[in-house]
């Protein structure tokens, strides 16, 4: 299991991490938005100073086998050997991609993520799945890696827009949905639109606690680390949706799934309707509306049948019979996902 660290020194944080793994050659891993924004914090750090620098593209679209390669080539033309220790500067991208670079090149290296973005922090860095997109599909071919450790310093996202704020909280929303309602009614009174930093870094804390307990006890999703899954049948979906029109950002189409599927969760498993009311209120107010119509359902529902959770052809929800209280492994069919997405467009 990995080591999170939620830093308050990153100079320290970092200097730990890498001092504790005894390495040939250090790498550093960063986008090109990265290097410029987030590089300067550690350029400083003495480890980190020395390291060969890798640079690729930025955004999601560069998470594909020639971008996995170029790196792949880099780590072998600079000098990388399999004693070589990596460091992942950036969002899920770079975390992802370089995690699966690190867990392949000459059949695996170490590594340690430093992610810089609110959704890598608190899911993407956190628990191990690694990465890229191919043939047309999101997270197509990858490998369970974890990172050596992940060191998690908050002060990143003061350069975050925000709507990468934004983005990343629907994951925190889905791991309050998954935890306890005192937890859950603390992050739908958050003001995103007025980010009070010192808050939302403790809870920042307590959604990635809530991430590692589940991975932890599941760390190759057999089981109860479906329940992070909550969102992401949907939300997937729409995201695919999105691609070929105008692309969104996960979270935002994790925030919408997150309706349909308490939608789908208060008509199967008794999710309490005021519950699925305020999450509702909070998703509209934050995140707008993908301007899906009924002619996009069959394309939708194509979508949810190639989600790569399903198993013996049956769509895979994970859903709530309250919150805190999972129910995996939950199906529904054709009829009952249109008029999940007829719930999702009228409400
Ligand atoms: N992003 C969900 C998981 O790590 O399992």
């Amino acid at each position: 299991m990995n080591k999170v660290t939620i830093s308050s020194n990153i100079s320290e944080c970092v200097t730990k991490a890498v001092e504790s793994v005894s390495y040939d050659k250090l790498f550093l891993l960063m986008d090109k938005t990265t290097e410029e924004l987030c590089y300067p914090v550690v350029a400083d750090v003495p480890c980190l100073s020395g390291a060969t620098r890798i640079v690729i593209g930025a955004t999601d679209t560069h998470k594909n086998l020639d971008t996995l390669a170029r790196v792949w080539e880099e780590l072998g033309n600079k000098g990388g050997t399999r004693h070589s220790l990596m460091v992942n500067l950036g969002g899920g991208m770079v975390t992802d991609l370089g995690g699966f670079a690190a867990g392949t090149f000459k059949r695996g290296i170490k590594y340690v993520n430093i992610p810089t973005t609110l959704l890598s922090m608190v899911d993407a860095s956190v628990g191990g799945k690694t990465g890229i997109n191919f043939n047309g599909l999101k997270n197509e071919v990858g490998v369970f890696n974890s990172p050596q450790d992940v060191i998690i310093d908050t002060e990143f996202l003061k350069t975050l827009n925000h709507e990468n704020i934004c983005s990343g909280y629907a994951e925190m929303l889905k791991h309050g949905l998954i935890s306890d309602e005192k937890n859950y009614l603390e992050l739908l009174s958050f003001d995103l639109d007025n980010v009070d930093y010192a808050a939302l870094a403790t809870m920042v804390g307590k959604s990635v606690e809530i991430k590692e307990k589940v991975v932890e006890e599941d760390p190759f999703e057999k089981g109860i680390r479906k329940a992070l899954n909550l969102g992401h049948t949907a939300g997937h979906a729409f995201e695919s949706w999105a691609l070929s029109r105008k692309p969104c950002l996960h979270g935002y189409a994790v925030a919408w799934g997150l309706i349909c599927e308490l939608y789908l969760s208060h008509v199967k498993t008794s999710f309490p309707i005021d519950k699925m009311r305020q999450t509702v209120t909070f998703v509209k107010e934050n995140y707008g509306k993908l301007p899906v119509t009924c002619d996009d359902y069959e394309e939708l529902y194509k979508y949810m049948t190639h989600d790569k959770k399903n198993t013996s052809g049956m769509i895979n929800f994970t859903l709530l019979g309250g919150v805190g209280d999972i129910r995996i492994n939950q199906t529904a069919d054709k009829k009952e996902i249109f008029e999940m997405l007829d719930f999702y467009r009228e409400c």
